[in-house]
């Protein structure tokens, strides 16, 4: 339904129809000028003693008064409505005048009718709606049999003027210009793409796409047979458990871990089995020598404490996979940024037996509010793999796939992805510096790469959780472990000792000034 404010209705300006484009289907009707209304369910009565022009008007009244119809929205001009009826024009124009004269309806410029605006003041509380069944004495429903915990991706209260959250791609970095022309390159040649459903695995052209980049950037040799486009790692995460996790199923994961990982798989009711991380990420000879279906692992950036897990430890991790017959996931959601050398080859680049399962994304890349990411899974798991994904949602947006592949394919992603990394690694430096500045030798992980560092607090500062409490008190969000989306099992140095630290959504500036005011509050 169509809302809008009184000021809004009294200039509402003459929507232009768009010129038919020469893709466009000349069979479509012609644009509605002005503000339109949806259909609104009246049922009239044929038989009914009352005059229809009654029962059109007490139905409507009864819509605005129940909160149906809100203050601002338009309903359908008396033409549309006489159409949609079966009545003569005359009928509701004499129902509109009896709300027009009670002062539930009016009228703006044009043929546009809406509900007053008036209204508001004496409309009752939404929810306060007229009950088409009588609600029984006690109804019994089913219990809710999912308790689980979000991660909190978006944070809700209160925001920061100075924010330190992980995982936020600097905004102003979002290549606007090119992303829109290609946009309107292709939705000018769209066709039915945009009517019809696409691929549940998505658009082959992104699919090769993401193969050849993975080949070149991870040391990964895939092929699109083997790649999903998916709503971004959090859904790959769904298709992965919804493959292997049974209520009980044994499922190892990092401690301290990413809590959107541990969130999915406890919610289809895994067995967790933690393992500790130390300074080279996973401890693997901690890993369980017993069967285990999947262990979850971060190795480019490990989420939190930002270590890369070394080469010796990726082979170690994979002969472990092997010998207990577990699949190996691998989430390697920020590593595009690696700032002093080389990346490590992937741990699926590595394999040659098929126990990787792998994770990427273009939330930290481009930007999270795309929601795509992609799963490289082993040979034998993509056709079934393909099926949970047309389950959970029968595949992503057409559009934002489309330009996507042309934004990978142009050689445009590559250059975006050489410039960003050089912002993020200035910006890096100026964290790192300002925090010597301000407060010495500091201990800080996870600085090589990826979008946050670890600092490992001082003994001279207060615990993390009263920095954090501190800090926000003087406008700087600045992270302890389990506010940063990240999970302990148990009590490691990371627990309460230690901040996490995004910096690429702020500028050089605002990076000193946020630090500046955190060593004045601690001071
Ligand atoms: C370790 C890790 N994996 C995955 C994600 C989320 O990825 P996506 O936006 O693709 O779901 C995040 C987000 O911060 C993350 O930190």
């Amino acid at each position: 339904m169509l809302q809008c404010k009184m000021s809004d209705v009294k200039v509402v300006p003459e929507v232009q129809s768009p010129p038919i484009s020469q893709a466009a289907d000349i069979t479509a009707p012609a644009a509605i000028r002005g503000p339109s209304a949806v259909q609104i369910p009246l049922q009239l009565e044929a038989g009914r003693d009352r005059p229809l022009h009654e029962q059109i008007s007490e139905q409507i009244r009864l819509l605005i008064a129940d909160g149906r119809l809100r203050p601002g929205s338009y309903i359908p001009s008396s033409r549309q409505l006489a159409d949609q009826l079966g009545v003569s024009r005359n009928t509701v124009l004499l129902a509109f005048n009896r709300l027009t004269s009670e002062g539930y309806i009016e009228a703006a410029k044009g043929s546009h009718t809406f509900v007053s605006q008036a209204y508001a003041k004496s409309s009752p509380p939404r929810g306060n709606v007229r009950a088409t069944v009588e609600p029984a004495k006690s109804i019994r429903r089913p219990p809710v049999l999912f308790r689980g915990e979000a991660q909190q991706l978006v944070r809700p209260g209160r925001k920061p003027i100075f924010n330190f959250f992980v995982g936020r791609p600097c905004p102003r970095c979002f290549p606007h210009r090119i992303w829109r022309r290609l946009l309107l390159k292709r939705l000018a040649s769209a066709g039915s793409s945009l009517s019809e459903y696409p691929p549940p695995a998505g658009l082959l052209e992104l699919r090769h796409a993401v193969a050849d980049h993975l080949g070149a950037a991870r040391g990964m040799n895939v092929r699109a047979a083997q790649i999903l486009i998916v709503n971004g790692i959090q859904e790959a995460l769904n298709i992965i458990a919804r493959l292997f996790v049974r209520p009980g199923t044994p499922v190892a994961i990092e401690d301290p871990c990413y809590r959107g990982a541990l969130s999915t798989f406890e919610s289809y009711g895994a067995e967790m089995v933690p393992v500790p991380v130390d300074k080279d990420g996973i401890c693997v000879d901690r890993l369980p020598e017993r069967a285990v279906s999947l262990v979850y692992v971060t190795p480019s950036h490990q989420f939190p404490t930002g270590e890369t897990l070394p080469t010796e430890r990726r082979v170690e991790l994979l002969k472990w996979a092997n010998r207990v017959g577990a699949y190996v996931v691998e989430d390697d959601y920020d590593s595009d940024f690696r700032f002093d050398g080389p990346p490590l080859t992937a741990l699926a680049g590595l394999d040659n037996s098929a126990s990787v399962i792998y994770l990427g994304t273009f939330s930290k890349s481009i930007g999270a509010g795309l929601r795509v990411g992609y799963l490289a899974v082993p040979m034998e798991l993509a056709e079934t793999a393909i099926t949970v994904k047309s389950i959970l949602n029968a595949g992503q947006s057409w559009i934002d796939q489309a330009v996507l592949a042309d934004f990978i394919t142009s050689g445009s992603f590559a250059r975006h992805l050489n410039q960003v990394r050089m912002v993020y690694r200035a910006r890096r430096n100026c964290l790192l510096s300002t925090l010597r500045e301000h407060f010495g030798e500091v201990n800080v992980s996870g600085h090589q790469g990826g979008m946050h560092v670890m600092w490992h607090l001082p003994d001279s500062l207060p615990d993390a959780l009263v920095v954090e409490a501190t800090a926000l008190n003087h406008g700087v969000g600045v992270y302890s472990l389990r506010s940063a989306v990240a999970f302990d099992f148990t009590q490691t140095p990371y627990s309460n000792r230690a901040l996490v630290l995004g910096y690429p959504a702020l500028s050089e500036e605002q990076i000193r000034e946020g630090i500046v005011r955190v060593a004045r509050a601690l001071a």
